[in-house]
C-alpha cells in the first residue's frame, strides 16, 4: 500500500473548514448544512481549529457538549472529522488572566488581546494550557470513528521576544557554539565592537537594536524555526500519547519565509497546506505555475503525498482586489494539486459567518443558505471529480528526474545579505524562473535542501539556483554528482558563505570552481531600468537584476553578455566533468533563454515529460498514477496533439490523437489501452 495521509479514511478528502461554534444560537443550521454537505459530496470537515473559548470557557471548564453533537451528527451522514487543536487563538480569560502568554513584537512591545496566531511559544502557562485541552480533546474524541486526522493550531507563523524566548535562544545558541569565544568568531563580532563577553548580553536581533548582523538573523530565523517545532512536537506528544494512530499535521503557508519547512515536517506525519492563487489578476499560467511549485515543495517536504487543506471555493476577501473564479475555474484549479500529488482538495470556509473578519470571505455557502449558486454547483461538480479519480487515490506522482535545491537557510542568508539588490535578491523568484521552464514542458520536478539532498541516482538533472550559502556538505554532494554523470545547472551568487554566515576564503564559488570550470570575479547590480544581453549562438535574450562577471578556468563559453564594460565576456558556461556536465549561469535572463536551456537538457538527457509531444502556449501536463493531467489555463480553447488513444476519467470521453480543451478545460487522460480502474 503506498502511503496514505487518513488511514483512517483512505480516499481523497473534499470539505473544508466548518465553524459550527459561531451558529450555537442557530440549532437549524447545524441540520442545514449537513444536508448541504451531502448535496456537495462533502466527505470530510475541518473543526475546532478556533473553538477554544467554547471548548473551556472558563478555566479548567470544559464544554464539551456542542462538539460531541456536531461530530455524532457529521458522523451518522458518514462526514469524517478533520480535528484541529485550538491552540492558534486564545480565549480572553486566559490572555487576561496570564499576559505573559502574548506575544512581544520585534521592538520588545508585549501585544494585547486579540486577532490571532500570536502567542508565546516559551510560555509555560500557554504549554501547560495547551497541553491540557489537547490531552483533554484527545481523550474524549481520538476513539471516535469520524476523526481521521489531527490539524495542530493554525499556520504557525512569526516569532516572539520576550525575556523567556531571550532566554530560550541564549540556550540555543550555547548549545549550537558551544563556547562565547565561538559565537563571537560566527558572528564576526570584531566588526562595530559588537564584541560579547557576557552570555546575558545576547539579545535576538531588532530594528531597535542589534539589526545589522546577518549571521545572527539567519541565527535568529534558526530558532525560530526551532520554537515552533517544539510547539508543534509537544502538541503532538500530548495527543499521540492519548492514542497514537491518528496522523498530525499543521497547515502550512504558500512561499512562507518564517520558518525551514524542511525542519518543519520532520515533526509532521502529513503535509498539508492552504493555497490562495490570485486568478484573473494576470497571466494564469504562470499563477498555475507558482502554486504547481508549492505542491511541488509541500510534497518533497518528507517526499509523500500531501493535503491541500484550504483554497477558496470562490473568492478571498484579503486581497487589494478580490475577484470571482470564473466559470470552470474552480474545477480546473482544484485539479492543480491532484496532478501534484495532493490527496484533498479541502476549502476555506464551508459556511460564511455573519460577522467577524471573514464574513464575506468565499464558502461553499453564503449567507443565502442555498445550494442553488454557481459556487455551490462547481464545489459538487468537483466532488463527484473526486469519486471519478478514486482509482488514482494513492497512485504517487510520477517519478521526478529533475530536481531544485531550494534551501530556507540560503533563502533567509540571500535576505539578509547587504549586497546586489539589497532586500530583494529574488532568491525564490529565481527558483521559480527555473521551475517555471521545467514545468510549462511537462517535467516533474522534486525539491530537496541542502540537507536532504542525495547524490542517489535518483536524478539526471539537478539545479541549484543562487545557491549562496552551502551548507551539510553540498559542494562535495555535487561535485560527486556530476562525476558520476548528472547534469547540473547553478546561477550567479553560488557558494560564497558557509553554514556560519562567513565568507568562503578562497575562490568561488566554494568548492565547485573545477566542476565549473570557472571562477567568479565580479557582481554587477542592475537597476530596473537597466539590461544587459546574453548573446548565445544566433540568439539573443535579455538579462536583469544580477551579472557576475565570471572568468572562465577550463569551461566552454556558449553565452557571453553584449553590454557595458564586461561585454564579450562569459554569461553562460558548460563544463565537463567526470561522466557529467556542469552549466553556470552568471545573469539573470528573461523566461526564454531558461526555456531555450531547458529544451535543450530535456533532449540530451531524454528526460521523460507527462507527454512527448509540444504543448500548446497556456497548457500545462503532469502524470500522476500513469494518467495525464491536462490543464489549459487559457480562456480560449486548444488542441494537444498526443498522438495516441485516451480514455477520460473526467468525461468517460474515448479520445484519440488531437486532444481538445475547452477554455479553462481539463482532462485527466488514461491511456486507451490501461485496464479501466
Ligand atoms: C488562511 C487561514 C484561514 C482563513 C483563510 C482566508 O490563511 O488559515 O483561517 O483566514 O486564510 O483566506
Ligand atoms: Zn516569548
Amino acid at each position: 500500500m503506498q502511503f496514505t495521509a487518513t488511514p483512517r479514511f483512505p480516499a481523497f478528502l473534499h470539505g473544508g473548514d466548518y465553524n459550527p461554534e459561531q451558529w450555537l444560537r442557530y440549532p437549524e443550521i447545524l441540520e442545514q448544512d449537513i444536508a448541504l454537505m451531502r448535496e456537495a459530496r462533502v466527505n470530510c470537515v475541518s473543526i475546532g481549529i478556533f473553538s477554544w473559548a467554547f471548548l473551556e470557557p472558563e478555566e479548567g471548564v470544559y464544554d464539551f457538549g456542542w462538539m460531541d453533537r456536531v461530530i455524532d451528527r457529521l458522523w451518522s451522514a458518514g462526514i469524517h472529522v478533520d480535528l484541529a487543536t485550538p491552540s492558534g487563538a486564545r480565549p480572553a480569560w486566559l490572555a487576561q488572566k496570564y499576559p505573559e502568554v502574548l506575544r512581544v513584537d520585534s521592538r520588545f512591545q508585549r501585544q494585547h488581546f486579540g486577532g490571532r496566531h500570536n502567542h508565546c511559544p516559551s510560555s509555560p502557562v500557554y504549554q501547560e494550557k495547551v497541553k491540557a485541552i489537547d490531552t483533554a480533546l484527545a481523550r474524549r474524541y481520538a476513539g471516535h470513528p469520524a476523526v481521521v486526522l489531527w490539524h495542530i493550531s493554525n499556520e504557525f507563523s512569526g516569532d516572539c521576544r520576550c525575556p523567556l524566548c531571550q532566554e530560550n535562544f541564549r540556550a540555543w545558541l550555547r548549545d549550537r557554539y558551544g563556547s562565547l569565544e565561538a559565537l563571537n568568531d560566527h558572528w564576526w563580532t570584531g566588526f562595530w565592537s559588537m564584541r560579547y563577553t557576557d552570555w546575558s548580553q545576547v539579545e535576538s536581533p531588532s530594528p531597535a537594536g542589534q539589526d545589522a548582523n546577518p549571521a545572527m538573523w539567519v541565527d535568529w530565523r534558526r530558532f525560530s524555526t526551532e520554537q515552533c517545532r517544539r510547539f508543534i512536537r509537544m502538541e503532538k506528544e500530548a495527543l499521540h500519547a492519548v492514542d497514537p494512530s491518528i496522523p498530525v499535521t499543521a497547515n502550512l503557508m504558500h512561499r512562507f519565509w518564517d520558518y525551514d519547512y524542511f525542519a518543519l515536517a520532520r515533526e509532521l506525519d502529513v503535509v498539508s497546506w492552504d493555497s490562495y492563487p490570485a486568478w484573473g489578476q494576470g497571466d494564469d499560467l504562470r499563477e498555475a505555475a507558482e502554486h504547481a511549485m508549492t505542491h511541488d515543495l509541500m510534497r518533497s517536504l518528507k517526499d509523500q503525498p500531501f493535503l491541500l487543506m484550504e483554497s477558496t471555493p470562490s473568492l478571498v476577501n484579503w486581497q487589494p482586489v478580490n475577484k470571482m473564479k470564473k466559470p470552470g475555474m474552480h474545477l480546473l484549479s482544484s485539479m492543480l494539486p491532484l496532478a501534484h500529488g495532493a490527496q484533498s482538495v479541502m476549502y476555506f470556509q464551508w459556511r460564511k459567518g455573519r460577522g467577524g473578519a471573514e464574513m464575506f470571505h468565499g464558502a461553499v455557502v453564503g449567507h443565502d443558505g442555498t445550494a442553488d449558486t454557481r459556487t455551490f454547483r462547481e464545489v459538487r461538480q468537483v466532488g463527484e471529480a473526486l469519486e471519478k479519480l478514486s482509482s488514482l487515490y494513492d497512485a504517487p506522482k510520477a517519478p521526478s528526474r529533475a530536481c531544485i535545491l531550494f534551501d530556507w537557510q540560503n533563502w533567509w542568508a540571500l535576505d539578509y545579505a547587504q549586497m546586489g539588490r539589497r532586500g530583494d535578491m529574488r532568491c525564490v523568484e529565481t527558483v521559480f524562473a527555473h521551475y517555471l521552464a521545467l514545468w510549462k514542458q511537462g517535467i516533474s520536478v522534486d525539491f530537496r535542501d541542502c540537507e536532504t539532498f542525495a547524490d542517489d541516482g535518483r536524478y539526471q538533472l539537478v539545479i541549484a539556483p543562487m545557491l549562496f550559502m552551502t551548507r551539510c556538505g553540498i559542494e562535495e554532494k555535487l561535485r560527486s554528482f556530476v562525476a558520476r554523470g548528472g547534469c547540473l545547472v547553478m546561477t550567479c551568487l553560488s557558494g560564497t558563505i558557509g553554514e556560519d554566515g562567513l565568507a568562503h576564503l578562497g575562490k568561488t564559488p566554494h568548492g565547485l570552481t573545477e566542476v565549473l570550470g570557472l571562477r567568479v570575479c565580479e557582481l554587477d547590480a542592475l537597476t530596473d531600468r537597466q539590461a544587459n544581453r546574453l548573446i548565445w549562438g544566433e540568439e539573443q535574450y535579455a538579462l536583469h537584476s544580477l551579472c557576475e562577471v565570471i572568468e572562465a578556468e577550463g569551461a566552454e563559453v556558449p553565452g557571453r553578455y553584449g553590454e557595458d564594460y564586461y561585454a564579450g565576456q562569459p554569461c553562460l558556461t558548460r563544463n565537463t566533468y567526470g561522466q557529467g556536465t556542469a552549466w553556470y549561469l552568471a545573469a539573470q535572463p528573461e523566461d526564454a533563454a531558461l526555456d531555450a536551456l531547458y529544451r535543450r537538457l530535456i533532449a540530451e538527457h531524454a528526460l521523460p515529460r507527462a507527454l512527448p509531444c509540444e504543448l500548446p502556449e497556456g497548457v500545462a501536463a503532469q502524470e500522476r498514477g500513469g494518467a495525464v493531467f491536462l490543464q489549459n489555463w487559457r480562456a480560449e480553447s486548444r488542441t494537444v496533439p498526443t498522438g495516441r488513444a485516451w480514455r477520460d476519467l473526467l468525461t468517460g470521453e474515448t479520445l484519440t490523437g488531437a486532444v481538445p480543451l475547452g477554455p479553462l478545460g481539463v482532462r485527466v487522460l488514461l491511456p486507451a489501452e490501461a485496464p479501466l480502474p
